[in-house]
């Protein structure tokens, strides 16, 4: 059985090597290593089963244009499930708690740089359609968003910022 739980200390080690296996190289595994050590993960949850860390999944603060400092939105990025656990809803059951977690903590939307058909399966759109842009060049469907309070992102047009961790990798 998997269950999702938030990031403990002991998991440092295992997050890092779920992150770096799934991605096939150390970028991603490296970023949630430093956003870790500078606060910045509002929520880094992790899949385990039979007390092996297989999945892991973190938001962090973002901003949207020169908008509302008081306006609560987060990235979703990176999330990772180990090769051999993939493609078992280990992925889905992150993303699903992680939505809950948010919305509990008072997020009002998310945004995810990702894969256009997995996304959309939990709510995400197109950013585009809130007039929400990437500070990164990429496709217009690969940058979407999801409102966790209905209407949060009406008249919010702008471009999203990531922390500055994101830069460095
Ligand atoms: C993306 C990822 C986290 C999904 O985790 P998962 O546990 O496999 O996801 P689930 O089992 O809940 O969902 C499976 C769906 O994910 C999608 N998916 C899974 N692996 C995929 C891959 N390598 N490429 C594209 N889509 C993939 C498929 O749409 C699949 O749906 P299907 O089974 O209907 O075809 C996992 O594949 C992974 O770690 N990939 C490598 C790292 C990555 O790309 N992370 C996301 C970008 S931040």
């Amino acid at each position: 059985m998997v269950s999702i739980r938030r990031e403990e200390p002991g998991d440092r080690a295992a997050v890092h090597h779920v992150n770096e296996r799934a991605f096939g190289r150390a970028t991603e595994a490296n970023l949630v290593d430093a956003l870790r050590a500078a606060d910045k993960a509002l929520l880094s949850l992790v899949a385990v089963r039979d007390n092996q860390v297989i999945g892991h999944i973190l938001f962090s603060p973002v901003t949207i244009g020169p908008g509302d400092e008081n306006f609560r939105a987060a990235g979703l990025a990176p999330m990772a499930v180990l090769p051999e656990f993939q493609r078992q809803g280990v992925g889905s059951l992150l993303i699903e708690t992680g939505l809950d977690e948010c919305r509990r903590a008072g997020i009002e939307g998310l945004v995810v740089l990702g894969h256009p058909n997995y996304y959309p399966r939990f709510g995400f759109v197109p950013a585009s359609r809130y007039g929400i842009k990437c500070e990164f060049g990429v496709a217009d469907e690969a940058f979407m968003a999801m409102e966790l309070r209905e209407g949060a992102f009406r008249n919010r047009e702008g471009t999203v910022k990531y922390q500055p961790e994101f830069d460095q990798f």
